[in-house]
């Protein structure tokens, strides 16, 4: 719809609505201070939740921000797993995840038992675990990784065999980067699934001479078309240090908001079949404001799982 196509009373609404965010944002800002509270953001969420973070993300550094924060409570605008993890490093704060129905499709393809299973058919191999999984699998995981640092914990990992778990994607880019037997779980993400060849190459047909910036979790042949291929919060660095002027994003859509925050002088252009996460959309201002006003729904791991999956998160995070 253009604005010629919007009705005067569309327009209205869409100030009111506009105003009512702005509102919110000022109850939020004003009730997070009271809770000594901080709000966590990663990079695929909704702009105006984006606008109202202490920190904005990917994994990796919203797993740091969890471990070194001061405050009392920590709001996670992510998906569940991003939680679970802020938690099992800071388990004496309160956890919120404005919507407990934000989970990850792609960690759900992994349960401990099976993996438990997987280790015994694989005795010689490391267990590597995405951090997109459950605490439950991180607990029978000798190591955890994001996808900013997995080729580097997978190279460091003191075995030449490797199990990797859940996303086959990330697996085989892994394996294509190191010297390493990789035996990939058949796990994968349903939105960068989505991603094929065929639209990078039309959004190259449109937008010649722009550089790819894929997600490790595309599949291999969208990867193999990439100028750079990097976690969520690696392709704001790349976006800033290439001499290119123009990107099309291989990732979740919500990705444009924080790249033309951080690069306003350069234009990017999401793909024609417009990959969005369902699930990080479901947070709103008005959760965030509910969650911090009723300090609920918290997130929480049993002890004994928590305990055990932090070796797994704590060896990533030791080996930087
Ligand atoms: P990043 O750690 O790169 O932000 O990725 C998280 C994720 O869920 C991507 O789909
Ligand atoms: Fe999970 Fe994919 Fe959504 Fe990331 S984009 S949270 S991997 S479903």
């Amino acid at each position: 719809m253009t604005h010629h196509e919007i009705g005067v009373g569309h327009l209205e609404l869409i100030d009111e609505l506009l105003l009512d965010d702005q509102a919110i944002a000022e109850q939020v800002l004003k009730i997070k201070s009271e809770r000594n509270a901080v709000i966590l953001v990663h990079n695929y969420q909704r702009p105006e939740v984006q606008a109202i973070a202490d920190f904005t993300g990917d994994s990796l550094g919203l797993s740091r921000e969890a471990a070194r924060t001061e405050a009392d409570v920590i709001v996670f605008c992510g998906v569940h797993f991003m939680a679970e993890t802020a938690y099992m490093l800071s388990p004496h704060k309160v956890v919120l995840l404005p919507e407990m129905r934000a989970s990850c499709p792609m960690a759900d393809m992994a349960d401990a038992v099976d993996v438990i299973r997987a280790r015994e058919e694989h005795p010689r191999a490391a267990v590597v675990s995405y951090v997109n999984t459950s605490a439950a699998v991180k607990a029978v995981s000798d190591y955890c990784c994001t996808s900013a640092n997995a080729p580097q914990i997978c190279q460091a990992v003191d075995s030449d065999e490797i199990l990797f778990v859940p996303d086959r994607n990330l697996g085989a880019f892994v394996a294509s980067q190191l010297d390493k037997k990789v035996i990939s779980w058949n796990g994968f993400c349903p939105t960068h699934e989505r991603i094929t060849v065929e639209n990078i190459m039309r959004a190259l047909e449109q937008h010649p001479g722009a550089e790819v910036i894929a997600h490790p979790e595309c599949r291999p042949e969208v990867l193999a078309v990439a100028h750079h291929v990097r976690s969520t919060s690696g392709m704001l660095n790349a976006a800033v240090t290439s001499p290119a002027r123009e990107f099309i994003v291989a990732t979740e859509s919500g990705m444009i908001y924080p790249l033309s925050q951080a690069a306003p002088e350069k234009i990017f252009h999401t793909l024609p079949d417009e990959p969005i996460c369902p699930n990080m959309k479901l947070t709103t201002l008005s959760k965030v404001l509910w969650a911090l006003q009723t300090l609920e729904p918290r997130v929480t791991v049993p002890e004994d799982i928590r305990v055990r999956g932090l070796q797994a998160v704590e060896r990533m995070l030791a080996l930087g």
